[in-house]
């Protein structure tokens, strides 16, 4: 067995999640998005008056993935906004390391649901969301430009 640690993201980590982002995502995030969260240890206010949350993961000692998120005091809704674990660690139960450790951290900050936006074709991700016990809220063809995207949600 591996060792495996969920800790704050760091300033060193941000070249590597730029490299799993490139190679997990059609379209990438913006890259500098990653270096104020490593900058700022994880956490940023919003100009919305929310909070985005960054950890990463690391399987003997190396970072294998990352999952950002968003809470809204004002409404206790939690918002996924971006989870990935690269190519060669994928299948061994870090993303539902992450995924659980994110809901778990929203409800300590009682936030009372969490929901997210997913790619009609992503079928890993819909498995890894409703294994983790999340349902389809409904489709949003508006989210993405090129392809209608699926709402998941669960109660916290
Ligand atoms: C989605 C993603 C984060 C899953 O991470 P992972 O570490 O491979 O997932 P896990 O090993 O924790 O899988 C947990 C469960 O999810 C489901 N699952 C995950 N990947 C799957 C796949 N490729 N096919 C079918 N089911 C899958 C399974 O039920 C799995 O449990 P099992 O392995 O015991 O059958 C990973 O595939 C990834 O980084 N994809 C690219 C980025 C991405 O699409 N992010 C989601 C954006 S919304």
């Amino acid at each position: 067995m591996t060792r495996r640690v969920i800790r704050v993201v760091s300033r060193e980590d941000v070249p590597l999640v730029i490299t799993i982002e490139r190679s997990s995502f059609p379209r990438p995030w913006d890259e500098d998005i990653f270096r104020i969260l490593g900058s700022w240890r994880g956490q940023v206010r919003t100009q919305r008056r929310k909070t985005v949350f960054m950890y990463v993961i690391e399987d003997d000692d190396e970072l294998a993935g990352y999952i950002v998120w968003e809470e809204d005091v004002e409404s206790a809704e939690g918002h996924l906004l971006n989870i990935a674990i690269r190519q060669q660690s994928r299948r061994m139960g870090m993303g539902r390391e992450l995924l659980d450790y994110a809901l778990e951290t929203m409800r300590e900050h009682k936030m009372a649901s969490c929901r997210l936006e997913v790619r009609e074709s992503n079928t890993p991700a819909h498995a890894l969301y409703l294994e983790a016990g999340m349902s389809i809220l409904h489709r949003d063809s508006a989210y993405y430009e090129d392809e209608d995207a699926l709402v998941f949600t669960i109660m916290l």
